[in-house]
């Protein structure tokens, strides 16, 4: 379990995050929604350890990892894999490389091993016959499907998703919603996606938190969202039936 606890960050005057408090529950999938700028990244940067709040804390498996000692947090890391906004493939390396990259730096493997983990994390995002590809040659959604191959590959026990849809058309977005729905039931994971994509919170949400003015404004589950009185959510909504038609 992830628990976020009055969390404050501060980039000079611009301060973006005020006093968050969250709980990522196990096993399910929870979206962290809100607004382009609204602080969505940083607020991930934490809980991956690549930001220091300014004050506050984060508990993964009961230990703050603001003041883990190193050791403490090789382990906690361990647990964890991101799949970056951008695909963030090496062009230069063919598909099965890319996929078992990670793995290259944390254990000393062979080749086959190697070949063997990309296939089989391959085939969990329905990409197995891609490995010889190179990422020049794959569409928007095949690199985004590799890039959560490669994530998967570290066998996280946490997975997290910076705007899984972004840049893809909808018919291509929803399918990777859609694949990100069926391996958190088949994998058992615990994923924590933030996006500012509704259609994408309502395919995968197990849970909502919104973010807003620095602060999680409301966190629960699709239906009280919808039904929210809260009206920066019901102004999110309002748009989103618009662009519906
Ligand atoms: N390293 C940094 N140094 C200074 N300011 C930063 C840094 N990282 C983020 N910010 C600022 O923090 C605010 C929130 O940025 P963030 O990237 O978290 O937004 P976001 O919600 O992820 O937006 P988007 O939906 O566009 O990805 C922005 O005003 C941004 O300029
Ligand atoms: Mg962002």
């Amino acid at each position: 379990m992830i628990e976020i606890k009055d969390l404050y960050k501060s980039f000079g005057d611009n301060h973006v995050l005020r006093g968050v408090n969250l709980t990522i529950p196990e096993k399910k999938i929870t979206v962290i929604l809100g607004r382009s700028g609204v602080g969505k990244s940083v607020l991930l940067k934490h809980i991956i350890g690549l930001l220091k709040p300014d004050s506050g804390n984060i508990f993964i498996d009961g230990i703050d990892i603001t003041r883990a000692s190193n050791k403490q947090l090789w382990n906690i890391r361990r647990k964890m894999a991101m799949v970056f906004q951008g695909a963030a493939l090496l062009d230069s390396l063919p598909v099965w490389q890319n996929v078992t990259l990670a793995l290259k730096v944390h254990d000393h493997m062979q080749e086959e091993d190697l070949r063997r983990i990309a296939h089989d994390k391959l085939t969990l995002v329905e990409m197995a016959g891609s490995e010889e590809l190179m990422p020049s040659e794959l569409s928007g959604g095949m690199k985004k499907r590799v890039a959560i191959a490669r994530a998967l590959a570290l066998e996280p026990k946490y997975l997290l998703f910076d705007e899984p849809t972004t840049g893809l058309d909808p018919l291509t977005a929803q399918k990777i919603n859609e694949l990100i729905k069926g391996l958190q039931k088949t994998l058992g994971l615990t994923a924590v996606i933030v996006t500012h994509d509704l259609q994408c919170t309502f395919t995968v949400a197990d849970k909502i938190a919104m973010l807003a003015e620095g602060k999680i404004i409301f966190e629960g589950d699709i239906e009280g969202f919808k039904t929210s009185n809260i009206p920066l959510i019901k102004q999110y909504l309002a748009t989103f039936s618009i662009t519906r038609g």
